[in-house]
């Protein structure tokens, strides 16, 4: 059974999207086995991000993502860090197909809803980190 590791955003959660978007997770018929609520510090979002850190967004993307509380969780289920990536859409909402949740429910980023492992390594480190 494989596992991913997904952020709701701050702008997800000051919108009360919380449960439709886990709710999208559970309906495709993924499991939700740790959840919680926190904020991410700017040092830890330095972290999480670092492969972001040339990028010309890097300083908005990490104010956007301490900008307040976050939902994190553990999914699971056979090919989970696909499946979510599917559920969720293309980075660029722009991009994103209409269903998905970025697609349904972003308009242009940093503030693309969702962020979502992308391979088990990654997956690993972030349960790690974060959990
Ligand atoms: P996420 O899946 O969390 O991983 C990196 C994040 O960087 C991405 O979602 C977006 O929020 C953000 N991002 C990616 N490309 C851009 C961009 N061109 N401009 C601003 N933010 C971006």
């Amino acid at each position: 059974m494989e596992q991913t590791f997904i952020i709701i955003k701050p702008e997800a959660v000051k919108r009360g999207l919380i449960g439709e978007i886990l709710g999208r997770f559970e309906r495709k018929g993924l499991r939700i086995t740790r959840l919680k609520m926190d904020t991410i510090s700017e040092d830890v979002a330095r972290v999480h991000y670092g492969h972001h850190a040339d990028k010309p967004f890097f300083s908005g993307l990490l104010k956007a993502i301490t900008a307040g509380p976050v939902v994190m969780a553990i999914i699971e289920g056979p090919n989970a860090i696909a499946h979510v990536r599917n559920l969720i859409g293309a980075t660029n909402p722009l991009e994103a197909a209409p269903g998905t949740i970025r697609g349904d429910f972003a308009v242009e980023n940093p503030y693309n809803m969702v962020h979502a492992s992308d391979a088990p390594e990654t997956a690993k480190a972030e349960i790690e980190r974060f959990f």
